[in-house]
């Protein structure tokens, strides 16, 4: 496996970019089932496709403890390691299982400030295809108002497609 991977080649729209960029993710995770490989290769191929994404990453359900994340691969300044159900913004994403989007960082009651240049996120439930959460996508950016519904509806179809439905070899 030798992939080349050309950001600036990708469709300046929005939505033609994360349609192209979901097809090159597959392309590259085709026969990796190791989750923590899948999680990478994904937080990099987002943040190197999205210049204003400042913080791009997994926070993963702890086996050990399934009300806590703890922090997966990500692309960024030092995240905070653990984050507990219904904390922050990944906490709540995790704990009403679904996607959080926050226009101003400033404004979330109980933000969790990793990076003082954050002033949007969104969090996106990751499932497996049993079914269960298995981790959040968080990612935050410099710039007020980054994310909308079609952010969140094309960040689900990736972890969807990457962890969801049809992949059922993944594992650790
Ligand atoms: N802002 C997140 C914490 C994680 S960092 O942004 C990487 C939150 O409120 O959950």
């Amino acid at each position: 496996m030798a992939e080349s991977f050309a950001p600036a080649a990708l469709p300046a729209d929005k939505i033609a970019r994360y349609d192209a960029l979901a097809e090159e993710i597959g392309a590259v995770l085709a026969g990796e089932p190791n989750l923590v490989a899948r999680m990478a290769t994904v937080a990099s191929m987002l943040a190197a496709a999205f210049e204003d994404f400042l913080w791009t990453g997994f926070y993963v359900v702890d086996p050990e403890n399934p009300r806590e994340l703890v922090v997966g691969p990500y692309q960024g300044t030092l995240g905070c390691l653990r984050i507990a159900f219904g904390r922050g913004v990944c906490g709540t994403a995790a704990a009403r299982r679904e996607t959080v989007v926050v226009a101003d960082v400033e404004a979330f009651e109980g933000h969790i400030a990793c990076d003082w240049r954050s002033r949007s996120e969104i969090v996106v439930p990751v499932f497996n295809p049993a079914g269960d959460l298995i981790a959040v996508l968080d990612i935050d950016s410099a710039r007020p108002g980054a994310f909308d519904a079609a952010d969140a509806a094309a960040l689900e179809g990736i972890v969807r497609s990457i962890f969801g439905a049809g992949q059922g070899d993944a594992h650790l």
